[in-house]
């Protein structure tokens, strides 16, 4: 692999073990997966956040890395707790203590402690064409899909690797010829809420695994929606770009002829909905909103759905999104009118990365089909996926029926 005189440098150690050590992170996959040379990148996005997840070894790891800094802006994954409301969430404190240690160390790194799997809607978005390393896989399918940025899959140390010495490998999908469409779905399904696009995205990614899919027949694609297209793709497959024909700005150069075809149709829609739902009894101990971290317009809706409304004593509704996003609707009252009736606004984490098992919750509702797919093996609970609509009302009886 080509190297540049400064990626020399640092490989033989002149800005110290940690940079050396990186860049060998990173021209070991190169070497794997064939790159002829690394790249710089523009930002970088890190998963291994949560303590839950990162343990005592990933904490002591990430606290040896300092005084190093990173070398491009970086932000992090959802932690397993609200940093400043995570008593109120129930959160054990020797938990708490242990994540807040892992944040520390971030920030001694230099990184911003933006804990969002979302971070393209706080103002952390790569424009169309430049490289990043981001590892979050709903970002990352979001990134290279919507935006037209390009990124692989990081893992959360070779993100890391990529923070520090602000380069990643050449292979993948920063290449073009690994951005051509391989198969092309026709959305023949009526998709009207953010749940469906979820629950489209989640199909996909079961059926395809892998690949890069080329979407006919959607009929509206914002941000919201592919982002929830993205979240339940990389997901349930391993899916990291996808074209949207009329909505994503590369549709409109690759080719799709000649390709297999996939046709999506409403019984596949409510399909996910059914498979997702596992909750054998009827009540609900928690509904959980945020998966990707909600933005603003989301949280809007949701305050519209609750207005003059309260929610049952025997359930907690919780909202997850970004800090940034929490100031926006507080400033905007969005945050007041579901305190006012009884949810809550939480930031920095997710019902996934949370330590939800220890916390005591046992049947949660949902409306992302991601987070469905993950809950009952991260926190052993049951589910229903549905609506956010649905989630709301669920939310105000305490119960599905
Ligand atoms: Fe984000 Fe957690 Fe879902 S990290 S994409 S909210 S599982």
């Amino acid at each position: 692999m080509y190297l540049t005189n400064e990626q020399e440098a640092i490989l033989k150690g002149e800005e110290g073990w940690v940079k050396k050590k990186c860049l060998e992170i990173l021209v070991g996959l190169g070497e794997v997966y064939g790159a002829d040379r690394l790249i710089p990148i523009v930002s970088a996005q890190i998963s291994g956040v949560s303590y839950k997840t990162l343990g005592e070894a990933g904490l002591q790891w990430i606290e040896s890395l300092a005084p190093t800094k990173v070398a491009v802006p970086s932000t992090l994954n959802p932690a397993g707790m609200d940093l400043i409301f995570w008593s109120e969430m129930g959160v054990p404190e020797e938990f708490a203590e242990k994540q807040m240690r892992i944040i520390r160390a971030y920030e001694r790194l230099g990184v911003i402690p933006l804990c969002s799997c979302a971070p393209y809607l706080s103002g952390m978005a790569p424009r169309f064409g430049e490289h990043v390393a981001w590892s979050e896989s709903s970002a990352v399918c979001f990134v290279n899909s919507y935006l037209g940025a390009r990124t692989n899959r990081e893992g959360g140390p070779s993100a890391l690797a990529s923070a520090l010495t602000g380069f990643t490998a050449n292979y993948g999908l920063h290449l073009d010829e690994n951005r051509a469409p391989t198969v092309v779905v026709e959305v023949r399904a009526k998709l009207s809420g953010l749940s469906d696009y979820s629950a489209l995205g989640y199909y996909l990614g079961k059926v395809l695994q892998q690949g890069v899919p080329y979407l006919r027949g959607l009929t509206s694609l914002g941000a919201d929606e592919a982002k929830a297209i993205s979240a339940a793709a990389a997901a349930s497959g391993s899916i990291a770009l996808f074209h949207a024909e009329g909505f994503t700005q590369e549709a409109q150069s690759v080719s799709a002829s000649g390709l297999e075809r996939l046709q999506v149709d409403d019984e596949a829609i409510y399909g996910v909905y059914e498979e997702l739902s596992t909750l054998r009894s009827n009540e609900i101990d928690l509904v959980a909103i945020g998966c990707p971290h909600t933005s603003l317009s989301e949280l809007r809706t949701a305050a519209a759905l609750l207005r003059g409304k309260r929610v049952a004593s025997s359930t907690k509704l919780w909202f997850f999104t970004s800090l940034t996003t929490k100031a926006l609707a507080e400033r905007l009252g969005i945050t007041q009118e579901i305190e006012e009736a009884g949810g809550k606004v939480y930031t920095d984490c997710c019902m996934i990365v949370a330590p939800l098992e220890r916390m005591g919750f046992k049947n949660v509702a949902l409306n992302s089909a991601k987070a469905a797919f993950y809950a009952p093996s991260a926190s052993n609970v049951e589910t229903v996926f549905t609506t956010l609509e649905n989630c709301i009302d669920i939310a105000l009886k305490g119960r599905v029926r």
